[in-house]
Protein backbone atom coordinates (compact mmCIF):
# COMPACT_ATOMS: atom_id res chain seq x y z
CA UNK A 1 0.00 0.00 0.00
CA UNK A 2 2.90 2.53 0.85
CA UNK A 3 4.74 1.68 -2.44
CA UNK A 4 2.00 2.62 -4.27
CA UNK A 5 1.50 5.88 -2.77
CA UNK A 6 5.35 6.69 -3.25
CA UNK A 7 4.07 6.41 -6.74
CA UNK A 8 2.35 10.01 -6.32
CA UNK A 9 5.47 11.61 -5.32
CA UNK A 10 8.18 10.25 -7.60
CA UNK A 11 8.88 10.39 -11.24
CA UNK A 12 8.06 8.02 -14.59
CA UNK A 13 11.54 5.72 -13.74
CA UNK A 14 9.96 5.28 -10.54
CA UNK A 15 6.36 4.20 -11.98
CA UNK A 16 8.20 1.63 -14.18
CA UNK A 17 10.79 0.12 -11.60
CA UNK A 18 7.28 -0.61 -9.70
CA UNK A 19 5.87 -2.06 -12.17
CA UNK A 20 8.64 -3.79 -13.06
CA UNK A 21 8.17 -6.73 -15.58
CA UNK A 22 4.49 -7.80 -14.25
CA UNK A 23 2.87 -6.67 -17.52
CA UNK A 24 -0.35 -7.15 -19.33
CA UNK A 25 1.16 -9.91 -22.38
CA UNK A 26 1.22 -13.22 -22.19
CA UNK A 27 3.97 -13.31 -25.24
CA UNK A 28 5.48 -9.87 -25.07
CA UNK A 29 6.55 -7.18 -22.91
CA UNK A 30 4.79 -4.25 -24.23
CA UNK A 31 3.81 -1.54 -21.91
CA UNK A 32 1.08 0.15 -24.34
CA UNK A 33 -2.72 0.50 -23.86
CA UNK A 34 -2.90 -0.98 -27.53
CA UNK A 35 -4.67 -0.16 -30.45
CA UNK A 36 -8.15 -2.95 -30.51
CA UNK A 37 -9.99 -3.52 -33.86
CA UNK A 38 -12.09 -6.62 -32.88
CA UNK A 39 -13.25 -8.30 -30.14
CA UNK A 40 -11.36 -11.51 -29.97
CA UNK A 41 -8.37 -9.66 -29.96
CA UNK A 42 -5.34 -10.32 -27.15
CA UNK A 43 -3.65 -7.54 -25.72
CA UNK A 44 -0.39 -8.42 -27.10
CA UNK A 45 -1.96 -8.46 -30.54
CA UNK A 46 -3.66 -4.77 -29.90
CA UNK A 47 -0.06 -3.46 -28.51
CA UNK A 48 1.69 -4.75 -31.53
CA UNK A 49 -1.05 -3.23 -33.64
CA UNK A 50 -0.26 0.45 -31.86
CA UNK A 51 3.02 0.14 -32.64
CA UNK A 52 2.25 -0.79 -36.08
CA UNK A 53 -0.28 2.45 -36.70
CA UNK A 54 2.70 4.28 -35.28
CA UNK A 55 5.19 3.04 -37.10
CA UNK A 56 2.85 3.93 -40.39
CA UNK A 57 2.15 7.38 -39.38
CA UNK A 58 6.02 7.91 -38.77
CA UNK A 59 6.01 6.58 -42.51
CA UNK A 60 9.05 3.97 -41.35
CA UNK A 61 8.73 1.93 -44.66
CA UNK A 62 10.20 5.47 -46.38
CA UNK A 63 13.15 5.92 -43.15
CA UNK A 64 16.70 4.44 -42.93
CA UNK A 65 17.05 5.69 -39.38
CA UNK A 66 14.70 5.96 -36.30
CA UNK A 67 14.58 7.24 -32.94
CA UNK A 68 12.44 5.62 -30.72
CA UNK A 69 12.01 7.67 -27.09
CA UNK A 70 10.34 5.95 -24.32
CA UNK A 71 10.88 2.10 -25.68
CA UNK A 72 9.73 0.17 -22.76
CA UNK A 73 10.93 -3.14 -23.15
CA UNK A 74 11.86 -2.23 -26.55
CA UNK A 75 9.02 -5.12 -28.61
CA UNK A 76 8.09 -2.37 -30.75
CA UNK A 77 11.38 -1.80 -31.82
CA UNK A 78 11.94 -5.47 -32.67
CA UNK A 79 8.51 -5.73 -34.13
CA UNK A 80 9.86 -2.60 -36.78
CA UNK A 81 13.26 -3.96 -37.04
CA UNK A 82 11.12 -7.38 -38.23
CA UNK A 83 8.68 -5.57 -40.18
CA UNK A 84 11.02 -3.01 -42.12
CA UNK A 85 14.58 -5.36 -43.19
CA UNK A 86 16.58 -1.99 -44.16
CA UNK A 87 15.94 0.09 -40.62
CA UNK A 88 18.19 1.36 -38.42
CA UNK A 89 16.76 2.18 -34.75
CA UNK A 90 18.37 4.30 -32.18
CA UNK A 91 16.35 4.49 -28.83
CA UNK A 92 16.73 6.41 -25.04
CA UNK A 93 14.76 5.48 -21.72
CA UNK A 94 15.38 6.79 -18.25
CA UNK A 95 14.36 3.30 -16.39
CA UNK A 96 17.15 1.35 -15.93
CA UNK A 97 15.50 -1.94 -15.56
CA UNK A 98 13.60 -1.32 -19.49
CA UNK A 99 16.80 -0.41 -20.94
CA UNK A 100 19.17 -3.61 -19.31
CA UNK A 101 16.30 -6.01 -20.12
CA UNK A 102 15.52 -3.92 -23.62
CA UNK A 103 19.24 -4.84 -24.66
CA UNK A 104 19.34 -8.16 -23.83
CA UNK A 105 16.03 -8.88 -25.31
CA UNK A 106 16.89 -7.30 -28.42
CA UNK A 107 20.62 -9.16 -28.63
CA UNK A 108 18.74 -12.50 -28.21
CA UNK A 109 16.67 -11.67 -31.05
CA UNK A 110 20.30 -11.18 -33.08
CA UNK A 111 18.88 -7.72 -33.88
CA UNK A 112 22.03 -5.43 -31.78
CA UNK A 113 23.22 -4.57 -35.17
CA UNK A 114 20.74 -2.51 -36.07
CA UNK A 115 18.80 -1.97 -32.90
CA UNK A 116 21.12 0.61 -30.50
CA UNK A 117 19.41 1.28 -27.29
CA UNK A 118 20.48 3.85 -24.89
CA UNK A 119 20.11 5.34 -21.53
CA UNK A 120 18.80 8.68 -21.77
CA UNK A 121 16.06 11.43 -21.95
CA UNK A 122 14.12 12.61 -24.38
CA UNK A 123 14.28 15.66 -23.57
CA UNK A 124 17.83 15.58 -24.01
CA UNK A 125 19.22 14.03 -26.61
CA UNK A 126 22.97 13.15 -26.93
CA UNK A 127 22.67 13.29 -31.00
CA UNK A 128 23.70 15.78 -33.65
CA UNK A 129 21.76 17.91 -35.99
CA UNK A 130 19.58 16.88 -38.74
CA UNK A 131 20.03 12.89 -38.10
CA UNK A 132 17.31 11.00 -37.92
CA UNK A 133 14.50 10.50 -40.89
CA UNK A 134 11.75 9.91 -38.25
CA UNK A 135 11.27 10.35 -34.39
CA UNK A 136 8.62 8.10 -32.91
CA UNK A 137 7.63 7.99 -29.16
CA UNK A 138 4.99 5.44 -28.39
CA UNK A 139 3.01 6.29 -25.31
CA UNK A 140 6.04 7.61 -23.37
CA UNK A 141 5.78 11.44 -23.99
CA UNK A 142 2.96 12.03 -21.59
CA UNK A 143 5.70 11.85 -18.88
CA UNK A 144 8.75 13.74 -20.25
CA UNK A 145 9.62 16.82 -18.39
CA UNK A 146 8.73 18.18 -20.37
CA UNK A 147 6.81 17.16 -23.51
CA UNK A 148 7.58 20.47 -25.72
CA UNK A 149 11.55 20.07 -24.39
CA UNK A 150 11.37 16.66 -26.26
CA UNK A 151 9.09 18.39 -29.29
CA UNK A 152 11.71 20.65 -29.77
CA UNK A 153 15.07 18.34 -29.34
CA UNK A 154 12.87 16.28 -32.29
CA UNK A 155 12.65 18.62 -34.16
CA UNK A 156 16.63 19.34 -33.43
CA UNK A 157 17.51 15.87 -34.63
CA UNK A 158 15.46 15.58 -37.54
CA UNK A 159 16.36 15.59 -41.28
CA UNK A 160 14.65 18.09 -43.16
CA UNK A 161 11.71 16.49 -44.57
CA UNK A 162 11.70 13.95 -41.28
CA UNK A 163 8.74 12.94 -39.54
CA UNK A 164 7.54 12.95 -36.20
CA UNK A 165 4.96 10.52 -34.76
CA UNK A 166 3.73 9.88 -31.42
CA UNK A 167 1.21 7.84 -29.53
CA UNK A 168 0.35 10.28 -26.36
CA UNK A 169 -2.48 10.89 -23.95
CA UNK A 170 -3.55 14.33 -23.44
CA UNK A 171 -6.99 15.78 -21.51
CA UNK A 172 -10.14 15.78 -22.95
CA UNK A 173 -11.58 18.91 -24.12
CA UNK A 174 -14.23 19.86 -21.42
CA UNK A 175 -17.09 22.00 -23.23
CA UNK A 176 -17.28 25.31 -20.89
CA UNK A 177 -13.75 24.20 -19.02
CA UNK A 178 -13.42 21.76 -16.59
CA UNK A 179 -15.31 22.03 -12.64
CA UNK A 180 -13.50 21.66 -9.53
CA UNK A 181 -14.09 17.55 -9.13
CA UNK A 182 -12.70 17.05 -12.82
CA UNK A 183 -9.50 19.33 -12.52
CA UNK A 184 -9.24 17.12 -8.93
CA UNK A 185 -9.63 14.37 -11.09
CA UNK A 186 -7.13 15.53 -13.75
CA UNK A 187 -4.60 15.92 -10.49
CA UNK A 188 -5.02 12.86 -9.07
CA UNK A 189 -4.69 10.51 -12.37
CA UNK A 190 -2.04 12.85 -13.72
CA UNK A 191 0.19 12.34 -10.82
CA UNK A 192 -0.33 8.54 -11.08
CA UNK A 193 0.33 8.62 -14.41
CA UNK A 194 3.57 10.46 -13.63
CA UNK A 195 2.45 12.87 -15.95
CA UNK A 196 4.17 16.42 -14.89
CA UNK A 197 0.77 19.65 -14.77
CA UNK A 198 2.54 21.40 -17.47
CA UNK A 199 1.80 18.52 -20.14
CA UNK A 200 -1.97 18.65 -19.45
CA UNK A 201 -2.95 20.78 -22.26
CA UNK A 202 -5.81 20.52 -25.00
CA UNK A 203 -4.74 19.64 -28.76
CA UNK A 204 -5.22 22.92 -30.20
CA UNK A 205 -2.30 24.02 -27.54
CA UNK A 206 -0.29 20.72 -28.99
CA UNK A 207 -0.74 22.40 -32.13
CA UNK A 208 0.33 25.66 -31.58
CA UNK A 209 3.73 24.14 -29.91
CA UNK A 210 4.77 22.32 -32.65
CA UNK A 211 3.88 25.24 -35.14
CA UNK A 212 5.97 27.72 -33.22
CA UNK A 213 8.84 25.04 -32.89
CA UNK A 214 8.74 24.94 -36.74
CA UNK A 215 6.55 21.90 -37.73
CA UNK A 216 4.33 21.30 -40.76
CA UNK A 217 1.50 18.71 -42.42
CA UNK A 218 0.11 18.37 -38.78
CA UNK A 219 -2.29 15.97 -37.59
CA UNK A 220 -3.73 15.10 -34.21
CA UNK A 221 -6.09 12.28 -34.62
CA UNK A 222 -7.79 11.08 -31.42
CA UNK A 223 -7.85 7.16 -31.77
CA UNK A 224 -9.49 6.50 -27.84
CA UNK A 225 -12.79 4.73 -28.77
CA UNK A 226 -10.40 1.83 -29.74
CA UNK A 227 -7.93 2.64 -26.67
CA UNK A 228 -9.52 3.11 -23.50
CA UNK A 229 -13.32 1.12 -23.59
CA UNK A 230 -11.32 -2.01 -25.10
CA UNK A 231 -8.36 -1.59 -22.91
CA UNK A 232 -10.62 -1.60 -19.51
CA UNK A 233 -12.78 -4.17 -20.70
CA UNK A 234 -9.67 -5.96 -20.95
CA UNK A 235 -8.30 -5.40 -17.59
CA UNK A 236 -11.31 -6.32 -15.91
CA UNK A 237 -11.43 -9.76 -17.34
CA UNK A 238 -8.37 -10.05 -16.44
CA UNK A 239 -9.28 -8.76 -13.19
CA UNK A 240 -11.46 -12.19 -12.70
CA UNK A 241 -8.28 -14.70 -14.40
CA UNK A 242 -6.60 -16.21 -11.64
CA UNK A 243 -3.73 -17.26 -13.49
CA UNK A 244 -3.00 -13.61 -14.63
CA UNK A 245 -3.61 -12.20 -11.54
CA UNK A 246 -1.39 -15.07 -9.73
CA UNK A 247 1.42 -14.16 -11.89
CA UNK A 248 1.43 -10.53 -10.51
CA UNK A 249 3.59 -9.37 -7.12
CA UNK A 250 0.59 -8.73 -4.19
CA UNK A 251 1.84 -5.26 -5.01
CA UNK A 252 1.05 -4.90 -8.87
CA UNK A 253 -1.88 -6.90 -8.21
CA UNK A 254 -3.75 -4.40 -6.18
CA UNK A 255 -2.48 -1.85 -8.24
CA UNK A 256 -4.23 -3.27 -11.10
CA UNK A 257 -6.75 -3.95 -9.23
CA UNK A 258 -7.31 0.22 -8.34
CA UNK A 259 -6.77 0.88 -11.92
CA UNK A 260 -9.22 -1.23 -12.93
CA UNK A 261 -12.82 0.33 -11.60
CA UNK A 262 -12.22 4.22 -12.39
CA UNK A 263 -12.70 3.48 -16.34
CA UNK A 264 -15.61 5.47 -16.82
CA UNK A 265 -14.36 8.55 -15.18
CA UNK A 266 -10.73 8.01 -17.37
CA UNK A 267 -12.92 8.02 -20.30
CA UNK A 268 -14.09 11.24 -19.45
CA UNK A 269 -10.85 13.18 -18.26
CA UNK A 270 -8.19 11.65 -21.01
CA UNK A 271 -8.25 11.56 -24.81
CA UNK A 272 -5.58 9.33 -26.58
CA UNK A 273 -4.44 11.00 -30.14
CA UNK A 274 -1.91 9.79 -32.97
CA UNK A 275 0.33 13.44 -33.43
CA UNK A 276 2.23 13.73 -36.79
CA UNK A 277 4.30 16.21 -38.73
CA UNK A 278 7.00 17.09 -40.73
CA UNK A 279 10.05 18.96 -40.58
CA UNK A 280 10.00 21.58 -43.58
CA UNK A 281 12.60 20.69 -46.09
CA UNK A 282 13.77 24.02 -46.27
CA UNK A 283 13.31 26.12 -42.79
CA UNK A 284 14.88 28.99 -41.96
C1 LIG B 1 3.99 3.52 -21.09
S1 LIG B 1 5.69 3.07 -21.26
C2 LIG B 1 5.67 2.69 -23.01
C3 LIG B 1 6.80 1.79 -23.40
C4 LIG B 1 6.80 1.29 -24.86
N1 LIG B 1 6.82 2.38 -25.78
C5 LIG B 1 5.62 0.39 -25.10
O1 LIG B 1 4.72 0.78 -25.86
O2 LIG B 1 5.61 -0.73 -24.58
C6 LIG B 1 6.57 4.62 -21.19
C7 LIG B 1 8.10 4.53 -21.36
O3 LIG B 1 8.64 5.87 -21.37
C8 LIG B 1 9.88 5.85 -20.66
N2 LIG B 1 10.22 7.23 -20.26
C9 LIG B 1 9.63 8.01 -19.32
N3 LIG B 1 10.23 9.22 -19.25
C10 LIG B 1 11.22 9.22 -20.20
C11 LIG B 1 12.17 10.19 -20.65
N4 LIG B 1 12.25 11.40 -20.13
N5 LIG B 1 12.99 9.85 -21.67
C12 LIG B 1 12.94 8.60 -22.24
N6 LIG B 1 12.06 7.66 -21.84
C13 LIG B 1 11.21 7.94 -20.85
C14 LIG B 1 9.59 4.89 -19.51
O4 LIG B 1 10.77 4.42 -18.91
C15 LIG B 1 8.81 3.79 -20.24
O5 LIG B 1 9.71 2.87 -20.81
Amino acid sequence: MKNVFLLFRRGANSTYDFIGEDVWGDESLYLNLGYWTGSSMSYDQAAQNLADYLGCSAQLHNAKEVLDAGYGFGDQDMFWAKKYPKLKIKGVNVTQLHVHRARARVEAAGLSDRVDLMQGSATELSFEHNRFDSVVSLEAAFHFVTRKDFLNEAFRVLKPGGRLAVADVIPCKIPGGANLMQKVRMRVLSALLSTPNVNNHSSEEYREQLEKIGFVDIKIESIKANVYKPFFSFVRNQKNNAQFMSRLSPRVRYFYKMISSPSDKILETFDYVIVSACKPEVFA
